[in-house]
């Protein structure tokens, strides 16, 4: 067991006391005094980066590198000096799905200025969850984040031990190339291999970084989905090598499975497009890629594993509950006729801002009524997912980005534990760029 992912260390920063209606600055810096347990340097600049298949990216990088690793232990005081190199219209580093303190997540105009070329920002926070994170630049994200500036961030428990033989983060993204548009795992657009002992525990972590959502196969054997949006799921089941599932954008699932005697197969899609990206392992003699059998289920996060016991149930009383309609329609954006994404029939900035106290439990019910699916990701807090379509789910489940498909309603919950100015918005980038934003306040 990996332990944590628990939901008593979501409450990461809530030192803040109520001094007579002054915050706390500290509450929205973290202890910036604090000695750095690891220090990483991350240098934004124009690079170009070759593909495994040769196609060459004109991309934007942080230190030259396609999602660089950053990796730390549970615990650490983790020290991150963002340096512009050379691209113009100024970087930031959002550290997606971790719950920093205010001042550190890297939004532009809200929590920090950007940083143009030739200066630099130091982010420093705690790590206070487990699992598998990512950061990617909130400056103008629907092109910087296509462009490459992004990276993973993994945090692993104090205590695992042996638990996992073999480890593969998969960051899937859509390159533009001198060839058109790629898909890849990173740098890799073909099919790579990777030769493995039957036997050993494999863990994967999976990372989607595109405007939509992504569906995944793995064929060969049964496995497990360990985790969502970093958190562990309790008792996870085993799933059949027939069951697909699908990642938000911006969301993490980690899967294990074990060895067995033949060879494993992954693949982005449901495993029938030749081109797309994936993954053989295999133990002896390296086999060709076989034909996906046709899925017989998608994995369903809201009966999966145990649910999560704690104060954010459906029969809590809360402080707060917030509506968000998410609609589109035609209009002006910046001078431009467009395809809106709007909230409750606004773009930002005249979409609503949801104040809450310190303290607060807040519901929150997203209810899609456009053509297609929205992604919605709050910054600085987790959300656990009470509700679909009106019923109880049986297994609530935390996430920080929520696919929410045309037609859908939720109801998710968080408490707020984490003192600022933070954004709520749609992760598919080029819907966020054309309106759907809104932001979360404390008063
Ligand atoms: Cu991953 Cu506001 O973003
Ligand atoms: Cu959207």
């Amino acid at each position: 067991d990996e332990g944590g992912g628990s939901p008593t260390m979501m409450s990461g920063h809530s030192t803040h006391q109520d001094h007579g209606g002054m915050v706390e600055v500290a509450s929205l810096t973290g202890d910036l005094a604090a000695p750095a347990d690891r220090k990483f340097e991350l240098v934004a600049q124009q690079q170009k980066i070759r593909l495994s298949s040769g196609a060459v990216v004109d991309a934007w990088t942080y230190n030259g590198e396609l999602a660089p690793e950053l990796r730390v232990r549970y615990g650490d005081m983790v020290e991150v000096k963002l340096v512009n190199k050379d691209i113009d219209a100024g970087v930031t580093i959002h550290w997606h799905g971790y719950n920093v303190p205010n001042a550190m997540d890297g939004v532009p105009g809200m929590t920090q200025n950007v940083v143009k070329p030739g200066e630099s920002f130091t982010y420093k926070f705690r790590a206070e969850q487990e699992g598998t994170y990512w950061f990617h630049s909130h400056q103008q994200a629907s092109e910087q984040v296509v462009k490459g500036l992004f990276g993973s961030l993994i945090v692993e428990s104090k205590n695992k031990a042996g638990n996992v033989d073999e480890e593969l983060i998969l960051i899937n993204h859509d390159w533009v190339t001198d060839q058109g548009e790629k898909t890849a795992f990173g740098e890799e657009d073909e099919t790579q291999t990777k030769q493995v002992e039957p036997g050993r525990k494999v863990k994967l972590r999976i990372i989607n970084t595109d405007n939509y959502s992504q569906k995944y196969r793995l064929q060969g054997t049964g496995y497990q989905i360990t985790a969502i949006d970093g958190v562990d799921i309790q008792e996870p089941g085993q799933l059949t090598d027939r069951t697909a599932f699908r990642v938000a954008s911006g969301g993490r699932y980690d899967l294990s499975f074990t060895m067995p005697e033949h060879p494993v197969q992954f693949k982005m899609g449901d495993g029938k497009d030749a081109e797309s990206p994936g993954v053989i392992f295999y133990s002896d003699t390296l086999p060709e890629m076989q034909p996906f059998e046709k899925e017989s289920e998608l994995f369903d996060p809201s009966h999966y594993g145990k649910p999560v016991v704690n104060e954010l149930t459906t029969a809590a009383a809360f402080d707060r509950e917030f509506v968000m309609i998410l609609g589109n329609e035609m209009g002006f954006y910046n001078g431009k006729f467009h395809f809106l994404w709007t909230i409750n029939g606004k773009v930002h900035p005249h979409t609503p801002t949801f104040v809450v106290k310190e303290g607060d439990k807040v519901k929150t019910t997203f209810v899609n009524r456009s053509l297609t699916e929205h992604p919605m990701h709050l910054h600085g807090h987790h959300m656990i997912v009470l509700k679909k379509n009106g019923r109880e789910v049986a297994t609530p489940w935390y996430t920080d980005t929520l696919n929410v498909y045309a037609g859908e309603t939720y109801e998710v919950a968080f408490l707020a534990n984490n003192p600022g100015m933070w954004m709520d918005h749609c992760h598919n980038l080029d819907h966020a760029k054309t309106g759907m934003i809104l932001h979360l306040m404390y008063d």
